[in-house]
């Protein structure tokens, strides 16, 4: 996103005054998918597409917003709970709520804004917007006091409390935490992460964007997550435990509930304790320099999100045949699911190639061409200017 252009349209739209410009990220996720709310582990790293905001204090009690993207203006009052009614701006008055939460004295202010993550592609532009603003408020009227790992609880909390979508808190700490060609290994149940410096040798990340629209609020994630809730409740009731997550569970105990839960929650939950472990062997892979393995574990990833999990659809597990058939090391969908992208680790030497075999043979089938998108690792949230 150009500085320039955020900056014009800000000065066009509050009488040529200038404010602080901060940008924050959206993210890709090598593997580790639907784990996070289950206490996983997850394995991503902030993309170089994201959001841009600038944003100066106004002295009032009214945020004066204005989307560049859609050209859509609205002004709201931090302290009247109804708040605004496009998503675009709930997410702002969220954050601006929940920093408040945090003991950060937020004042009104007015803001331009505008970004290049792909909307509806799974690279979180929620988690971008919320990251951009929650860090914005922080520098401006929190002194930078709020912790990182807690400005990604901001965005996450905005979500549950203000847009009804439970997740997890993946996409705000990738937004966040964020580094130029580091993936980052967050363990969701201690907080603990670790950065990854990845540069495959001989190796490329791509995205391909199925276009799929995907919109995760109102869609089946609250459900897939019940699923895991009912399970833990299950196992508790059984054993007397206090388990708060499937990570605290066994797949012994999965498997003595079972007369105990439906078909279809064990089945979910058998996939999420299956993908926490591959986070893990996909670690250990990347250490040795194997992504044959690497590869492998995303495609079982991937039949486990379409067959188990049930979060895929015709179009993905269409781009995910077409990346076998081309002999790409490893695909699979990336993200909530219900559309979006497939994630493709793929040797420089078939790059070209499977790029644009996945482009023809899915213009064949559904008559409109997928978006390539390359993946470049990069930096988290930040002051622009
Ligand atoms: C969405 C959610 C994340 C995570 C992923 C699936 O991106 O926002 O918290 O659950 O789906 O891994």
């Amino acid at each position: 996103m150009d500085i320039e252009e955020v900056r014009s349209r800000f000065a066009k739209h509050f009488n040529g005054s200038k404010g602080q410009v901060y940008a924050s990220p959206g993210r890709i996720n090598l593997i580790g998918e639907h784990t996070d709310y289950n206490g996983g582990f997850v394995f991503p790293g902030a993309v170089e597409q994201g959001m841009v905001a600038e944003v100066k204090p106004n002295g009032t009690r009214t945020i004066r917003a204005y989307s560049i993207d859609l050209k859509d203006y609205d002004e709201f009052d931090l302290d009247d709970e109804k708040g605004p009614k496009a998503s675009h701006f709930r997410y702002i008055f969220g954050v601006a709520r929940e920093m408040m939460k945090l003991g950060v004295e937020v004042g009104g202010f007015d803001t331009a804004f505008a970004g290049d993550v792909p909307l509806g592609a799974g690279m979180s532009s929620s988690a971008a917007l919320e990251s951009c603003f929650a860090f914005a408020l922080n520098d401006l009227f929190g002194q930078n006091k709020v912790s990182k790992m807690d400005l990604a609880k901001v965005g996450q909390a905005t979500e549950h409390i203000y847009l009804g979508l439970n997740c997890g808190i993946m996409d705000q700490f990738a937004s966040v935490h964020g580094k130029a060609g580091q993936l980052m290994r967050l363990d969701c149940r201690s907080g603990e992460f670790e950065y990854f410096p990845f540069n495959p040798k001989g190796y490329k990340l791509v995205l391909v964007n199925s276009c799929v629209k995907h919109e995760l609020v109102g869609s089946p994630y609250n459900d897939r997550r019940k699923s895991c809730e009912n399970v833990v409740a299950a196992i508790n009731k059984k054993f007397g435990t206090k388990a708060e997550t499937l990570r605290d569970c066994t797949w012994e105990q999965i498997e003595a509930v079972k007369g105990d839960c439906s078909e279809v929650d064990i089945r979910r939950a058998n996939f999420v304790m299956g993908e926490k472990d591959r986070v893990l062997a996909v670690c250990e892979a990347l250490e040795k320099g194997d992504y044959e393995t690497v590869g492998q574990k995303m495609y079982e990833t991937h039949t486990g999100l379409s067959k188990d999990y049930e979060v895929s659809c015709e179009e993905l597990d269409f781009l995910n045949d077409v990346a076998k058939a081309c002999g790409v090391t490893g695909s699979r969908i990336m993200g909530g699911g219900f559309g979006g992208c497939t994630i493709n680790l793929v040797k420089d030497k078939l790059y070209d190639k499977f790029t644009q075999t996945a482009v023809e043979k899915f213009e064949q089938k559904y008559g409109k061409k997928p978006v390539i998108i390359p993946v470049v690792i990069g930096d988290g949230a930040r002051k622009l200017a």
